[in-house]
């Protein structure tokens, strides 16, 4: 029995120098340590050895599988350590390279200031509401008062997308769905996109935003509006900016008033967007005209409103220095990263 344990380990050894991969010194593993294996059949054979040499054979076959074991686990992790290093110098990577950096987006200034504006209107009591960009000529124009021979409906000013539909040309849109379907008190503001066919220029554009402003309630005068609106430019602009108020017309309010600030982009001497003028229109309001509440089923003699339609593009225009408001449309990267995330 000895010769034959001792011819097995010297038979493993030459073997063990042959293997070269992990998968081999496996294989090996299983000739000589598996159930059917070399290793095995010694174990079996113990039972014919005479009772008095069993210990002494027993630990020559124990001793045979611990060496043959221990080798094993050595020369397979060699091989493992072998082989990855071989498959990471062929995978070559550079790990001194920087990593990649995944761009962070930001606002679009629009959104940004839009946000802003909402936030000092909603502090001031509005709640947030919202008009389709796709609208009926009805909301846009009928309830509001613009009948049909209103010169703002003229094709020049509206897209039309199909009879009786246009693209919203105001967020005025919101007055008459939400005056129908609310009880007053209502204090609402409309954000949004608004479009005009109009020429192209450094002062207007096909679409733009405005926020629309809505308040109906018993005795509201002109000046809460006046007040109301100060108050907002005020605050947005955290200083004191000079406010001038006009008369104006517009169909559904009367009166009707239009509020131009003090450009500070020139200071008030005169640029490209003030048009030289030192001023800049930014919004037209008024008393929400009587007919308009009874189109909407609400009681002129009862109740009272105002409304304002606040153009976004010119405040930030003012806030940021800007002076031309194609600008915004353009995604132009290198415009926009000049608005970084905060
Ligand atoms: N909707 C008007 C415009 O876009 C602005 C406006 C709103 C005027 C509300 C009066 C009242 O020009």
């Amino acid at each position: 029995m000895k010769e034959g344990i001792c011819s097995i380990q010297s038979q493993f050894d030459v073997d063990l120098k042959e293997c070269q991969s992990a998968k081999s010194v496996e294989a090996l593993k299983v000739h000589y340590l598996g159930r059917k294996g070399l290793v095995q059949d010694q174990l079996k054979n113990l039972r014919h050895v005479p009772d008095a040499e069993k210990p002494a054979a027993g630990k020559m076959v124990n001793d045979l599988k611990e060496y043959i074991e221990g080798r094993l686990d050595s020369a397979l992790q060699e091989c493992i350590l072998r082989e990855e290093n071989s498959r990471l110098a062929q995978e070559s990577i550079d790990i001194t390279l920087p990593g990649r950096k995944n761009p962070i987006g930001s606002k679009h200034p629009i959104t940004d200031i839009l946000d802003e504006m909402v936030d000092i209107f909603v502090q001031m009591g509005f709640s947030v509401q919202s008009a389709p960009e796709v609208e009926t000529e009805y909301y846009n124009f009928d309830v509001l008062n613009m009948g049909e021979d209103h010169p703002a409906r003229d094709m020049q000013d509206t897209f039309y997308v199909a009879p009786g539909v246009v693209l919203r040309t105001h967020a005025s849109n919101v007055q008459g769905r939400i005056m129908e379907t609310t009880n007053p008190p209502i204090r609402v503001i409309c954000p949004g996109r608004c479009f005009r066919n109009e020429s192209i220029s450094s002062r207007s554009h096909v679409f733009f935003h405005q926020i629309d402003g809505l308040y109906v309630d018993v005795d509201v005068s002109l000046q809460d509006l006046i007040a109301t609106l100060t108050q907002f430019i005020r605050a947005f602009f955290k200083k004191e900016v000079d406010v001038k108020i006009r008369p104006s017309y517009f169909p559904f309010v009367e009166p009707g008033i239009e509020v131009d600030i003090s450009c500070h982009l020139c200071d008030g001497k005169g640029c490209r967007l003030c048009k030289h003028s030192g001023w800049l229109e930014i919004l037209g309001a008024g008393m929400v005209h009587p007919q308009v509440l009874r189109n909407v089923g609400l009681d002129p003699e009862k109740y009272s409103g105002y409304a304002w339609g606040l153009g976004i593009e010119r405040m930030i225009c003012l806030r940021h220095g800007i002076a031309d408001i194609r600008l915004f449309a353009e995604n132009d990267m290198r415009f926009l990263r000049q608005f970084p995330a905060p």
